[in-house]
């Protein structure tokens, strides 16, 4: 028999071990960065704790919401918020000279609608998102993780994405693009495999970028190093 918080020889287990889809990076915030978070957390930043998050009282409107994994240095976020004013945007991101940077950024351009996190994106969406409130879920990007030792770290799996259509509204859509044809063929597998999506693609198959996601800063780097690009959307069925 297994006592529940021991394992099989009767030690404790305070935090069961769970696969990361990231390393903490240890770059160094520059003095702006420093600054911007010193000042501008308080107003731009939301705190990560098991409270449901009330998107009505954090951007003081009703309007769509938009989540987006993984936002690096946030450029491309960035763009969005200020291309899409009727939408208000989160963005989570363990990085955190990324987030001071977005901070930085935000506030220069006085944007209301965009917020930031700076926390696993996977714990984030289990406790504070409710369930069937976004409108959309942009993860552009994400670590491709090449080596096959390192393959169990990618953050498209089963179970998140499963994760993932739980908090999508009827109809919410999930895009996805990676410049690791390896990755793509894998996301492409899954979400075909998943229950409860369809694809947005007439052929079942990949998009052209649509005009909504701008170039990101990790896209550039692989173009520079000859790689492709692939984007994948779907959405939730009712
Ligand atoms: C390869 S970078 C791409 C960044 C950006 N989307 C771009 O295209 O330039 C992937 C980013 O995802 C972040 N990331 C990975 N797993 C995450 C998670 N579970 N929660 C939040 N951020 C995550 C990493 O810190 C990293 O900055």
């Amino acid at each position: 028999m297994t006592v529940p918080g021991t394992n099989l020889e009767g030690k404790s287990i305070e935090h069961p071990r769970t696969i990361k889809s990231f390393v903490v990076r240890s770059g160094r915030m520059t003095p702006g960065q420093e600054k911007a978070y010193e000042e501008l957390w308080a107003h731009y930043g939301v705190e990560a704790d098991k409270q449901l998050i009330d998107f009505t009282q954090l951007f003081n409107r009703q309007a769509p919401v938009i989540v987006e994994i993984g936002f690096g240095m946030g450029d491309s976020l960035l763009k969005m918020a200020q291309n899409h004013p009727e939408n208000n945007y989160l963005g989570i991101e363990v990085h955190k000279p990324g987030v001071g940077r977005l901070l930085a950024n935000i506030s220069e351009r006085s944007l209301d609608n965009l917020k930031l996190m700076k926390f696993d994106a996977v714990e984030v969406l289990k406790n504070q998102i409710a369930d069937n409130s976004l409108t959309a879920v942009y993860l552009f990007f994400p670590d491709p993780w090449h080596k096959t030792r390192h393959q169990k770290r990618r953050i498209v799996q089963d179970d998140f994405i499963q994760l993932i259509r739980k908090k999508l509204a009827p109809h919410g859509q999930f895009h996805m693009a990676t410049d690791w044809e390896h990755y793509a063929k894998q996301m492409l597998k899954t979400m075909q495999q998943a229950p409860g999506f369809i694809n947005c693609a007439a052929d079942n198959n990949y998009i052209p970028r649509p005009e909504h996601r701008p170039i990101t800063k990790f896209e550039r780097r692989g173009a520079r190093l000859g790689h492709g690009v692939w984007d994948i959307l779907f959405k939730k069925t009712a």
